[in-house]
């Protein structure tokens, strides 16, 4: 196979664990990424660079003057933007999928009828466009109709779990009255509860066939014990063993799977990770979500024991040739991520504070620093540069030792007002 050089689009955590494992390919010469960030490019490999990815023509030309053979896309947004079908128009080839598949995470009425119609299990639901009826029919329905979404893209803020059905219709107030996600609300998404476990399955897919990565799962609320606001993720660990091996063949066939066969059969040829948000319940898995891009920070530990070449794989997807594919994973190590934030994160957070304590880390074997918001201060030094600053992976021959080790390293890292949990992967062992 020859090689060739790859364009990432993104900053964040999820990014820089994707360029630190195609930095590791033979075939990857270089790796540019847009916007990128500080941390990214601590490789000689990766370089960032300044694109405005918006401007098809003009990024096809760039791409095309740096032999880039290769647009790995991070974010949702772009991919909902329709970047994919914007670069493909001048032959670029992008892992990731175009406009309409994206749908599957952009569009969550699209996404909810398209489960319905190829019987992805998934919560019962109704979408409305008018406050009175949803709130009827939050009032009414035979199940607890208690989940209220807005439709569109609300970078990750647009669910409410509502408590009672009063909070439910607050929300169908706040989503469709008074538009507080914009465009995003204009339709509202209101579904039944779901009580369970969730875990992230994530898939890589050339559009036929599906190649799933080991089950992950992801800690949202800020603190301890699942408790206080929602953040964009505060850890994750991989494999998740709170799903079986049988009810992941299911996710398989009766997700993934079904998912990609149902995209074609709409004349959509989806390439990429199709990314299941899945709530394990009594009765099995069923679907909360699909989205359309890896996941943050879940990425970050899934990186670190893909054993398969991460160019190749994406390039079988681009190409088709993923059935010819062994994608192989380290199945004899865990990996814990915890996310080191800054002081306030997720209500604001603050910026510019010096970081220490990371080459302490960095030095200690099998543990790997990924950056998310991170920047260049003076004399050199990094400081924060956003709400979560970055995250310290651990791999260890069992998810206790690396959650011990991953713990002990966030300890380490220190900047004034850094917080992190001290409990990531407590699921797995108190569900055991
Ligand atoms: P979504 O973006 O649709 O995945 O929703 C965001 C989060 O809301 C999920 O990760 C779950 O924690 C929660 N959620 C979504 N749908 C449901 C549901 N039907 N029942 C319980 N929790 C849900
Ligand atoms: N970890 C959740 C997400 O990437 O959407």
């Amino acid at each position: 196979m020859s090689g060739g050089n790859v364009l990432m689009i993104g900053s964040g955590g999820r990014e820089h664990a994707l360029c630190w494992k195609l930095a590791d390919s033979p075939f990857v010469q270089k790796i540019y990424c847009t916007p990128g960030s500080v941390g990214i490019s601590t490789t000689d490999k990766v370089e960032c660079v300044e694109l405005d990815v918006k401007d098809y023509p003009a990024t096809a030309k760039w791409c095309k003057d740096h032999e880039i053979d290769l647009v790995v896309i991070g974010p949702e947004d772009p991919l909902a933007n329709g970047v994919v079908d914007g670069l493909a128009a001048f032959g670029i080839p992008c892992f990731g999928p175009t406009k309409a598949g994206a749908q599957i995470e952009a569009n969550k009425d699209w996404s909810k009828a398209f489960m319905a119609k190829y019987q992805i299990p998934t919560a019962r639901y109704k979408s409305f466009t008018d406050a009175a009826a949803a709130k009827e029919f939050i009032n009414t329905a035979p199940f607890p109709a208690l989940v209220v979404k807005a439709s569109g893209l609300a970078a990750g803020k647009g669910v409410v779990v509502a408590a009672s059905k009063e909070e439910a219709c607050q929300a169908v107030d706040d989503i469709l009255t008074d538009s507080k996600y914009g465009s995003a609300g204009e339709t509202v998404v209101i579904e039944e509860l779901l009580e369970g476990d969730e875990v992230s399955v994530l898939a890589f897919t050339d559009g036929e066939t599906v190649s799933m990565m080991p089950p992950a799962q992801d800690h949202k609320r800020v603190g301890d014990g699942d408790t206080g606001p929602n953040t964009g993720g505060m850890g994750a660990y991989c494999p998740c063993p709170l799903i079986t091996p049988d009810q992941l063949l299911d996710v398989k066939e009766q997700v993934l799977q079904r998912a990609v066969d149902g995209l074609k059969a709409e004349g959509i040829k989806y390439v990429g990770v199709l990314y299941a948000g899945m709530m394990v319940t009594k009765s099995g898995p069923m679907t909360l979500e699909f989205n359309c891009r890896f996941g943050d920070p879940e990425t970050q530990v899934l990186m670190t024991l893909m054993e398969s070449d991460l160019y190749k794989v994406m390039k079988a997807c681009v190409n088709g040739t993923l059935k010819q594919m062994q994608v192989t994973w380290n199945t004899k190590l865990s990996a814990v991520g915890v996310v080191i934030a800054s002081k306030g994160y997720p209500e604001t957070s603050t910026k510019g504070c010096v970081i220490s304590g990371l080459s302490q880390v960095q030095s200690t074997p099998g543990m790997v620093v990924f950056h998310s918001g991170v920047s260049r201060g003076a004399n050199g030094t990094l400081v924060t540069w956003g709400g979560r600053v970055l995250l310290v992976a651990a791999r260890a021959g069992s998810l206790r030792a690396a959650a011990a080790a991953a713990t002990a390293a966030a300890a380490l890292v220190d900047f004034p007002g850094a917080h992190y949990r001290k409990d990531i992967a407590y699921r797995a062992f108190t569900n055991m």
